[in-house]
């Protein structure tokens, strides 16, 4: 391999040259060693690439919807290096077997990689012969408290004990998705004739908080890591926030729902329509603060593709989630141009919790010895997000049309240059 030096890098708010070295960051510091390739940076920064811990890669029977190497992309342009697939694909992460199937498919990927396993009423033992096996490529177990795009979900409190035990077993974080099925039924009998209008009523934020309630309930008393996936309300955080020195909880909150909320309905229509549903101007006010004050760690992407002629459909039959890659990075740094959070936050919530909260060794952290998965990005350069133009296969977005500054400018996986956008 090459060796590569970033020349005149901006890393941590000082000018830094950076070698790599054998896909390892070599050196770091004002130095100047030699190399194969020399790259002059000056202007830009250079952060950890981004992990995302919440990737619906699809690819097997729902190739169509999105595959190992259109994903692949979508991360590379976002300047993703690390992403963990979800579980809820058809067939389903639910054993070995279909393990192994998924471990064909992701071959093909062009990024870091591990998979969450799906935890169900059904099967716990299956579960437990798989990790018995001691699957390095496993990250997490995730666990559906409502159907979404799945029926895998489970609603009885016994057997979500029965999966805690599995985590806490197996050091392994379970991730939820947190609204409970029965609330969501129960909103939902109550709207005839619903459009995406009336998504957030029928998913109705109580049903989030009483999942996360007793989530958090169940974490202390059996003790083992609690991640809440895509937090959605103001109450949720304050909830989290609560807790968090009782237990042992993370909270993830995706893009969307931090920077958008049900009013962008009214023009994105079902492109907007996701679970949990995006929500409210205060929950988006709310959830910034738990950035800053620290009770969210973790930004995911909930990069959930389906086709555009699936989200064309009416209301109730198109099917939620839309795609999260591409748009979180550059979404998030304009967020550092307008102030809300510093680039240092950025890299916090992005990279540096998500690989603590995953056991990622030497991943998350620009420094000597650590792999060189590196985003460089232009504070200065402008986008406008046109859903044409993306690389997955998922070419829609509730974000059409908006625009912003800065974005990410090339991509190292591994030491390896693998995206580099036009300057
Ligand atoms: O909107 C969503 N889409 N939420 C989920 O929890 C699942 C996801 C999907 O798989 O499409
Ligand atoms: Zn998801």
């Amino acid at each position: 391999m090459p060796e590569i030096l970033l020349k005149n890098a901006s890393i941590n708010g000082k000018i830094q040259n950076l070698l790599i070295k054998n896909n390892i960051i070599d050196y770091v510091g004002t130095n100047l060693p030699d190399a194969d390739i020399e790259y002059d940076i000056r202007g830009l920064d250079v952060i950890p690439g981004m992990i995302d811990p919440h990737v619906h890669v699809r690819d097997l029977k729902q190739s169509e919807k999105e595959d190992w190497s259109s994903a692949s992309n979508a991360a590379l342009k976002g300047g993703i290096t690390t992403v963990f697939d979800m579980p809820n694909t058809r067939p389903p992460t639910v054993n070995l077997q279909f393990l192994n199937a998924k471990r064909e498919k992701a071959k093909l990927a062009k990024v870091n990689y591990k998979f969450n396993v799906a935890a169900t009423s059904q099967n716990l033992k299956e579960l437990a012969e798989l990790l018995d096996t001691k699957p390095e490529d496993v990250a997490a177990l995730k666990l559906f408290l409502a159907g979404s795009n799945s029926n895998e979900f489970v609603d009885d409190e016994e057997d979500i004990k029965q999966i805690f035990d599995l985590s806490l077993k197996y050091n392994l974080p379970v991730i939820v998705h947190t609204e409970w099925q029965k609330c969501v039924e129960e909103y939902s009998a109550k709207v005839q004739n619903p459009t995406v209008s009336d998504h957030n009523f029928m998913r109705n934020s109580e049903c989030s908080v009483k999942g996360t309630d007793l989530l958090i309930s169940l974490a202390k008393e059996i003790g083992n890591k609690l991640y809440l996936a895509h937090i959605s309300t103001a109450e949720e955080i304050d909830i989290i926030k609560a807790n968090k020195e009782k237990c042992r909880v993370f909270c993830e909150v995706t893009p969307h729902h931090l920077l958008i909320n049900e009013e962008i309905l009214k023009t994105a229509g079902n492109f907007g329509k996701v679970n949990p549903p995006l929500r409210t101007e205060k929950d988006n006010k709310r959830i910034m603060q738990g950035i800053i004050e620290g009770t969210v760690d973790t930004i995911g992407t909930d990069h959930a593709p389906h086709l555009l002629s699936e989200k064309l459909k009416e209301y109730s039959q198109a099917p939620s989630g839309f795609p999260g890659l591409e748009t979180a990075l550059p979404l998030l740094i304009n967020e550092v141009n307008k102030g809300s959070f510093d680039l240092k936050k950025l890299i916090e919530i992005t990279s540096f919790n998500t690989a603590k909260i995953f056991n990622l060794k030497n991943r998350g952290q620009i420094k000597e010895g650590y792999f060189a998965d590196l985003t460089v990005i232009d504070m200065n350069k402008t986008w406008k997000i046109e859903a044409k133009n993306f690389k997955t296969k998922a070419k829609y977005s509730p974000y059409e049309g908006m625009s912003g500054k800065g974005d990410v400018v090339m991509t190292f996986v591994n030491g390896e240059l693998r995206f580099e956008n036009n300057r």
